[in-house]
């Protein structure tokens, strides 16, 4: 995969930080309307800190590239902090992606955000 920067292949072939949280204070979900790929991000917030951050990412090796590396971007950040991150800025931490792979990058921050947001919403 040529097109591919060192970085995303990393995070694709080790993605950091999958799977569950059993008790997460919040869950988001998008979908992807270009290809239909799913995400899912959890997590864990104590004290505004973002303690935990996990995601099951049902997509191609970009977006499990970009979950990876969202969660590793949120994990311990603040809530005002996590909500700053976008996903240009996930795409350039990853080195780039292919342009027809930009699409891809557009579901890790949202769903972070998504979490977050359902998280508010049930502390308040
Ligand atoms: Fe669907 Fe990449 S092809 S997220």
């Amino acid at each position: 995969m040529p097109f591919y920067s060192e970085k995303v292949m990393d995070h694709f072939s080790n993605p950091r930080n999958v799977g569950e949280i059993p008790d997460a204070d919040g869950i988001g979900e998008v979908g992807n309307p270009v290809c239909g790929d799913m995400m899912t991000f959890y997590v864990k917030i104590k004290d505004n800190v973002l303690e935990d951050v996990k995601f099951k990412t049902f997509g191609c090796g970009a977006a499990i590239a970009v979950s990876s590396m969202v969660a590793e971007m949120a994990k311990g950040k603040t809530i005002e902090e996590a909500m700053k991150i976008t996903n240009a800025m996930v795409a350039v931490e990853l080195g780039g992606l292919p342009p027809n792979k930009m699409h891809c990058s557009n579901l890790g921050a949202d769903a972070l955000h998504k979490a977050i947001e359902n998280y508010q919403q049930k502390s308040k």
